[in-house]
């Protein structure tokens, strides 16, 4: 099942790709385009945390398949990727209700904090991606229900 997190991966790339363009756009004073990219950018990462979401419920997470002395550097870089998404999609949220009540001058701060981390998230999760599924063959995946349920 790794087409699921090939999509899901490719979604952050997309989503980071809109927020670059439209923080550009914002940067020379089009707010209509700006709005566009980030809402498109806002879509792409609400896909990414659906499909990643339902895949640790139903499918599972996948174990590094990796050596065993990357496991540690490997796991650590997994909760940076981790923070650093998990803080991106708050501010996300914070910076998108700023924008859609006026609040400008609090979106725009908080926004660029949003736009670095996103910016950041995007890479890091395509590391971990090539690192679970491209250098190493995945190891064993488990659904998040199964451990609920204690199947
Ligand atoms: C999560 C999505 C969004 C992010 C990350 C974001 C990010 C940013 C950033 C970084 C700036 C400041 C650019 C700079 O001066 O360096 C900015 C400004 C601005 N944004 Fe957004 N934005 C988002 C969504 C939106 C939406 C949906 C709207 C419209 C409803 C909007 C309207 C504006 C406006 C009008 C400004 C100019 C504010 C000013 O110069 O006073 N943004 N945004």
């Amino acid at each position: 099942m790794h087409i699921l997190p090939t999509i899901s991966t490719s979604f952050i790339v997309i989503s980071a790709i809109f927020v670059a363009f439209g923080w550009y756009y914002i940067a020379k004073g089009n707010r209509e385009t700006h709005q566009k990219l980030m809402l498109w950018g806002a879509a792409f990462a609400l896909a990414f945390f659906l499909i990643y979401a339902s895949r640790t419920v139903f499918v599972g997470n996948t174990s590094f398949g990796g050596p065993e002395h990357l496991k540690l550097p490997y796991h650590l870089f997994l909760f940076f990727h981790i923070t650093l998404a998990t803080i991106g999609g708050v501010f996300g949220i914070v910076t998108l209700l700023h924008a859609f009540n006026k609040r400008f001058a609090k979106h725009k701060k908080i926004g660029r904090w949003t736009a670095v981390i996103w910016l950041l998230t995007a890479p890091t999760g395509v590391a971990v991606y090539i690192l679970l599924y491209v250098m190493y063959p995945g190891g064993d995946t488990k659904p998040m229900i199964d451990a609920i349920l204690g199947l």
